[in-house]
C-alpha cells in the first residue's frame, strides 16, 4: 500500500532528498509501483517515476534539487495504472503546491468535475490530484496555507492520509483520517511517515496522529490541532525497536531473517504472562476484560489463520468462538451484544476489511479487542482493548514471525480470559522459543525445496490446530513462489482435491502424535497410493514409517503447539523453493504489506 514520508528541519538541500529517499526505501516493504518526492523553496521541485525506487534515485538531479520541506511517496495503483503522471506528488496548475496521499478519495470524481468546470487543469487519472487543486482555489480566494489545507481536507470523503508543502513555505501540513500517520521527534527536525521504520534511524520519539487530527511540522517544531482548529496536547511516545531491527542483518531477504527472529519474537511475547507456578495466563493490559459470552475474530490472510487457530483454542476453553474473514464478517451479519468480544487479529493494525468489521461491530454494542504488533495503529487505538503481540518490525511482505507471534498471544488471550489452569500448557509456552530455535537449527527444509522446486503444485493438509497452519503453509507458498498451492483440512482431499494428485505434486502433511495421527495416516495412504510425494511435518516420525518419503521433524511440545513449530518448517520450504526461482521474496509481485483498501 502507498506509503508517504515527509521532513523538515534543520537539514536543507540535498539532504532533505536524502531523509525522504532512505524514508522511502524503508517503506518499500508496504508495496508500490512507482515513486516520487517534492521538495519546497521559492519553487516546488517534483520528481516521480513508476517503477522501482532506483528509478526515483537516478532520476533525481544530482544538485539543482533544493529545499528546506519534503514530502515523498511510494504508490500502489488504485485509481489509474502506475505511470510517471499517475505517481505522488501531484500539483496544482502553477506548480506551487504538492501533495501526497495514501488510501481513498470517494467523492473525488465530483470534486474533479466542479475543480474542471472553473478551469483547473489535471495531469493525472488519480483521486489524488483533487487535493492541490482544491488547495490552489482556497489560496486564490485569499486563504492563509494553513486555512486553506484545513478547509480542503474539509471537503474530502473516504480514508486518507495527506501531506502537503507549498513554494516559500518552510512547513509540511499534513492530516489523516482512517489511514495511518506517525510523527517522529528528532535532534534536528521533524518527520512524517506511514509507519515508524522510515524515520527509526533518525529517532525513536514518536507522535501518533489521531483521526481528524492536522499536523503541521517545521523546524521550529510540530503543532497538532483538531478538526475545530484547537491545538492538542499529544504524548510523545518511545518505541522500543531497535533500527537494527530494520535491517536484513547479513540475511540476503527480510523473510529469512524474520523467520529466523521467530524466538526472540515469541520471547517478548510472552514475557511476563504465563505464571508458571499457577499453571495460568496473566495478561495484565487486559484485567478488565470479563470472560466473553462469545468471541467472534475476524481477520485477513495469513491473520485469518491465527485467528482459526485460536478460536478452537477459545472453544476448547469453553467460550463459544469463530473466526471469520473480516471482508465477510459483515456481509454474514454475525449478531453481536455486549456479552460479544469482537477480536480483531492483525499485525499492521491498519488492514481496511478488518478495521470495518470492528468499527461495524463495536458500533452494534460490541467490545472490541485488538491483537496487533503495531503500537499506535488504528486497530490499536480504535479498539476497547489491546494485546501487543511484540514481534517488532516485520518487513518482508509474507508475515512470517507476526504469524507466529499471533497464534502464542492467541494462545495466552484464551488462557487468560477463559481463566484457564494447567502448568502443562504453560510450561510447554514457556519453552516454545527454544523448541522454535531447535527447529530453525536442524531444518531439511532447503532438501526438500532443492527436490520439488519444479512440482506442478503443492497440497499442504492438516486437521484440527493443523489445518489453519495447512492453509498457511499454502497462502506462503503461492505469495513468495508464484507457484499453485492449495492448503485444507485432510479429511476434505477425497472431496474433491485428490482428482488434481499427481506424481508431481508433492504433499506436506502436517502430523500430530496425539491428535489425529491415524487418521491423517490414512489421508497419507490415500495420497501415496495415487503416486504424490508425501513430506510428514511431524513429531512423530516413528509412526509416520514409510508412508512418506521425507519427514520434517518436529520437536516435541503440547500436542497443541507442534503446528506452530510445523509451520516454521513451512515458511522455510516455501522460502527456499522462491529462492531457488529467484522471486522477489521481500516484495511479492501485486501484493503489499499492508492493504489499506477493502
Ligand atoms: C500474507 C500476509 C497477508 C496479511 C493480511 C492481513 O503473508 O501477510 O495475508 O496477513 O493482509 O494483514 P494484517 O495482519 O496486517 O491485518
Amino acid at each position: 500500500m502507498c506509503g508517504i514520508v515527509g521532513y523538515a528541519g534543520e537539514r536543507t538541500n540535498e539532504d532533505v532528498v536524502d531523509v525522504l529517499l532512505d524514508g522511502l526505501s524503508r517503506l518499500e516493504y508496504r508495496g508500490y509501483d512507482s515513486a516520487g518526492l517534492a521538495v519546497a523553496n521559492s519553487s516546488i521541485s517534483v520528481v516521480k517515476r513508476r517503477g522501482e525506487l532506483s528509478a526515483l534515485e537516478e532520476a533525481v538531479p544530482a544538485d539543482d534539487l533544493e529545499g528546506f520541506a519534503g514530502i515523498g511517496h511510494t504508490r500502489w495503483s488504485t485509481h489509474g495504472p502506475p505511470t510517471d503522471a499517475n505517481a505522488h506528488p501531484h500539483t496544482d496548475c502553477d506548480g506551487t503546491v504538492a501533495v501526497v496521499h495514501n488510501g481513498i478519495i470517494e467523492n473525488y470524481q465530483p470534486l474533479r468535475d466542479e475543480l474542471e468546470a472553473e478551469g483547473h487543469e489535471f495531469d493525472s487519472e488519480t483521486d489524488t490530484e483533487v487535493v492541490p487543486h482544491l488547495i490552489e482555489r482556497a489560496l486564490d480566494r485569499g486563504d492563509d496555507v494553513e486555512t486553506a489545507f484545513r478547509r480542503t481536507i474539509d471537503r474530502l470523503e473516504g480514508s486518507y492520509a495527506v501531506a502537503a508543502v507549498c513554494a516559500d513555505r518552510e512547513t509540511v501540513y499534513a492530516a489523516r483520517q482512517q489511514s495511518p500517520l506517525v510523527l517522529g521527534v528528532g535532534d534536528d527536525g521533524y518527520f512524517l511517515a506511514s509507519d515508524v521504520p522510515a524515520f527509526l534511524e533518525y529517532t525513536d520519539e514518536v507522535v501518533y496522529l489521531e483521526d481528524g487530527q492536522f499536523a503541521s511540522i517545521r523546524s521550529s517544531g510540530v503543532e497538532i490541532t483538531d478538526e475545530s482548529g484547537a491545538i492538542v496536547d499529544v504524548p510523545v511516545e518511545t518505541v522500543d525497536w531497535d533500527p537494527e531491527d530494520a535491517g536484513k542483518s547479513g540475511y540476503d531477504h527480510y523473510m529469512l531473517k524474520e523467520i529466523h527472529e521467530q524466538p526472540r519474537a515469541i520471547r517478548k511475547c510472552l514475557r511476563g504472562r504465563p505464571r508458571a507456578l499457577e499453571g495460568t495466563v496473566s495478561i495484565d493490559e487486559l484485567d478488565d476484560v470479563p470472560r466473553p459470552e462469545r468471541v467472534h475474530l475476524v481477520a485477513c490472510g495469513t491473520s485469518y489463520h491465527a485467528a482459526l487457530y485460536g478460536a478452537r483454542l477459545f472453544r476448547e476453553r469453553g467460550i463459544p468462538a469463530t473466526a471469520a474473514l473480516a471482508s465477510e464478517y459483515a456481509v454474514d451479519a454475525y449478531p453481536v451484544d455486549d456479552g460479544t468480544l469482537v477480536v480483531g487479529v492483525t499485525q499492521s493494525g491498519e488492514t481496511a476489511d478488518t478495521m470495518r468489521a470492528l468499527r461495524d461491530a463495536g458500533g452494534r454494542g460490541a467490545r472490541t479487542l485488538a491483537v496487533t504488533n503495531v503500537v499506535g495503529s488504528s486497530a490499536a487505538r480504535e479498539c476497547d482493548h489491546v494485546l501487543y503481540i511484540r514481534a517488532g518490525p516485520e518487513i518482508s511482505v509474507a508475515a512470517t514471525k507476526t504469524f507466529t507471534s499471533q497464534q502464542v498471544a492467541l494462545a495466552m488471550l484464551s488462557s487468560a480470559l477463559a481463566d484457564a489452569r494447567s502448568r502443562e500448557f504453560v510450561e510447554a509456552l514457556r519453552a516454545l522459543p527454544d523448541r522454535l530455535q531447535s527447529v530453525l537449527d536442524d531444518s531439511r527444509a532447503r532438501e526438500i525445496a532443492d527436490e520439488y522446486v519444479d512440482a506442478d503444485a503443492y497440497f499442504f493438509v492438516g486437521r484440527g490446530y493443523a489445518a489453519p497452519v495447512a492453509r498457511e503453509g499454502a497462502l506462503k507458498m503461492k505469495e513468495i513462489s508464484y507457484r499453485y498451492a492449495e492448503g485444507f483440512p485432510a479429511g476434505e482431499f477425497k472431496h474433491g482435491p485428490l482428482a488434481l494428485i499427481t506424481d508431481r505434486t508433492p504433499v506436506f502433511a502436517v502430523i500430530n502424535r496425539e491428535a489425529n495421527a491415524e487418521k491423517m495416516l490414512g489421508n497419507v495412504k490415500e495420497v501415496a497410493s495415487r503416486g504424490a510425494p508425501v513430506i510428514a511435518v511431524t513429531d512423530a516420525p516413528e509412526a509416520v514409517g514409510h508412508h512418506a518419503d521425507h519427514v520434517l521433524r518436529v520437536p516435541d511440545t503440547h500436542w497443541r503447539f507442534t503446528p506452530i513449530l510445523a509451520n516454521v518448517q513451512l515458511q522455510l520450504v516455501a522460502y527456499w523453493v522462491a529462492n531457488r526461482l529467484g522471486r522477489s521474496i521481500d516484495k511479492p509481485r501485486n501484493l503489499a504489506k499492508s492493504v489499506t483498501v477493502e
